[in-house]
């Protein structure tokens, strides 16, 4: 059975006290819906930014099904890049995934398919989920190519794992123009291209991993359209940036299978 999975990506938001409160207003909803049974509970995971991860972890240590992940890591090991970030130091905080490939990475830090391919092998290498983000632009979509467009990038930046080690990671569409924008992908859309990427999967890997991976859809999902799009057979959970910032809306999300 693959993995209902709802995460959070706080982007550049919030400070120390926002952060605690957040993370704790999610932890306390979390436990209710855990402790009244009534809905299938997916695994939750928060993206603060880097600096609020050490309580955030502290604070999903004590809840059951909720864990803290990093909005991106630096490739290489360690050394001489100021300002960076290294997944063995993230691992060693007890961060359970990392984001890879966000499209606002790849559009404002030049990050690549070269670039992001090492980046999820330093994450396996510490342990750490890789949550592999792919999306085609408006003008791709457009023209008809965003199937090539999420090939690619599937082929060049993760399809180079092997059996076991894809096996150990997430992927999440995230069409472009459905991010920050309100414009959400319909859930014919979504499914169509969650379908698409699962036969890459069978394509390329035993059945097994196709049949197990998650697939997360992420571009204005809110607490309205989730369950919709959750509904559709490919789509295994989302990646929540905006409707992730009040505890109440992103419990909403969660509540949404
Ligand atoms: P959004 O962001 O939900 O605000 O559209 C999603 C994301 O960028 O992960």
């Amino acid at each position: 059975m693959r993995k209902k999975i709802v995460a959070g990506n706080w982007k550049m938001n919030t400070d120390l006290d926002g952060a605690k409160e957040l993370a704790s207003g999610v932890c306390g909803l979390l436990n209710r819906e855990v402790q009244g049974g009534t809905s299938q509970v997916p695994e939750v995971v928060l993206f603060p930014p880097h600096v609020f991860l050490p309580p955030v972890v502290r604070i999903c240590a004590d809840h059951q099904g909720i864990s803290a992940g990093a909005q991106n890591c630096h490739q290489e090991e360690k050394g001489a890049f100021t300002g960076e970030v290294s997944a063995g130091m993230l691992a060693s905080l007890g961060v359970t995934h990392v984001l890879v490939g966000h499209s606002e990475r790849r559009a404002y830090f030049g990050e690549d398919d070269q670039m992001l391919a090492k980046k999820v092998e330093r994450a396996l290498a510490h342990g750490l989920t890789p949550v592999f983000c792919c999306g085609e632009m408006l003008q791709e979509r457009e023209a008809g190519n965003h199937f090539e467009v999420i090939k690619s990038q599937l082929g060049n930046g993760l399809f180079w794992l092997d059996e076991i080690q894809i096996r150990k990671t997430v992927i999440a569409y995230e069409p472009v123009w459905a991010i920050g924008t309100g414009v959400t992908a319909s859930p014919d859309q979504a499914q169509e291209v969650h379908a698409f990427i699962r036969k890459l999967l069978a394509d390329k890997y035993e059945a097994g991993v196709s049949a197990n991976l998650s697939i997360l859809y992420g571009g204005s999902c809110n607490a309205q359209n989730a369950r919709e799009l959750f509904s559709r057979q490919d789509v295994d959970g989302g990646l929540i940036g905006g409707a992730s910032l009040k505890a109440e809306d992103f419990i909403k999300i969660i509540q949404s299978f």
